[in-house]
């Protein structure tokens, strides 16, 4: 097999609560990518549609964690190849629903296949990693780790790697408002404290446990009331325009409860069924059609197998 063609999903990371530990992977949208196996040593984009991204190389995410992958494999293989790479960029840059990661992400996956599977996931993720890196000043897992393993992630740890799959309850749907202004990751993160209180922590890691649970149990209302950020959202909230109406208005209407996707500008609402999250996503177009900025919005149902594959060549 010479190429394939992949499709790399949109991440929401944090989920309210889980500020770098919990992601997960959405249905809509998802990028699509190209990737050829080479004899020439090295790694080359082909094209890359749907947005302007970095032409240097070393500033590109795609380019830098399958930088990685291959140097990993050259070395444990002694054998030198290539790849080239075409890009469908269908999640904008800088939207907070983890653009970088669906790149680098696809690329390490497809080039894993591509090869015959030298590579287990953890590794991937690792690769992945360095790609967020680049974009974010920080080697993050929150969008790759819910992108190449699919449904909800947890990082229990960095350093180990260890990362684990949460139950996904059957009718949770996602509601998303992309408000097209700019927010760089690493502009998010470092306004972030460094220090935070313990009264706060101790509200913020009952949430992250009542999730887990209330994912498991299915239990909605325990998701809702586990939906809240007293550490990032606060701090952040001030990037985004008419975020505390956006969730007080769909929490109205039925939404479970939300916050920022990654570190923005995205905001996402979770729901109980295809039906609200329509409404929810109704009720975003509703708030932000009053504001003299440009949006997308998108409803999605949880993907949970994560990036795929197909045969091209
Ligand atoms: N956890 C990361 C952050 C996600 O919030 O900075 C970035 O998409």
């Amino acid at each position: 097999m010479k190429g394939i063609k992949i499709f790399s999903p949109a991440t929401v990371a944090n989920l309210a609560c889980g500020f770098d530990v919990i992601g997960l992977a959405l249905d809509f949208p998802k990028d699509e990518i190209f990737l050829y196996k080479s004899n020439n040593p090295g790694i080359r984009i082909r094209k890359i549609h749907g947005t302007s991204l970095p032409n240097d190389p070393k500033k590109n995410v795609a380019f830098v964690a399958l930088q990685f992958f291959l140097k990993k494999y050259q070395q444990e293989k002694e054998k030198k190849i290539g790849f080239e790479i075409e890009l469908i960029k269908n999640i904008h840059p800088g939207s907070g629903i983890g653009s970088s990661a669906a790149s680098a992400a696809g690329v390490v996956y497809g080039a894993n296949v591509l090869l015959g599977y030298p590579f287990n996931t953890m590794q991937l993720i690792r690769f992945a990693m360095e790609g967020e890196r680049i974009a974010s000043g920080t080697a993050h897992a929150d969008n790759v780790a819910p992108a190449i393993m699919g449904g909800l992630t947890l990082v229990r740890s960095y350093q180990p790697l260890d990362i684990t799959k949460l139950h996904v309850p059957n009718e949770l749907w996602i509601s998303i408002i992309h408000p097209q202004i700019e927010i760089k990751t690493s502009d998010a993160r470092e306004i972030l404290k460094q220090k935070i209180l313990m009264t706060d922590a101790i509200r913020q890691w009952g949430n992250i446990g009542a999730l887990v649970a209330g994912l498991y149990q299915e239990n909605y209302r325990l998701i809702s009331r586990s939906l809240e950020d007293f550490i990032v959202e606060p701090i952040r909230a001030i990037l985004i325009p008419a975020f505390y109406e956006l969730k007080i208005r769909c929490k109205e209407i039925g939404a479970l409860g939300g916050g920022i996707s990654g570190s923005g500008p995205s905001v996402f609402m979770l729901s109980k069924g295809n039906h609200t999250a329509k409404k929810v996503t109704e009720m975003m177009n509703r708030v932000y059609s009053t504001l003299q900025i440009d949006y997308k919005t998108y409803t999605s149902s949880i993907n949970q197998k994560g990036v795929k594959w197909s045969k091209i060549l």
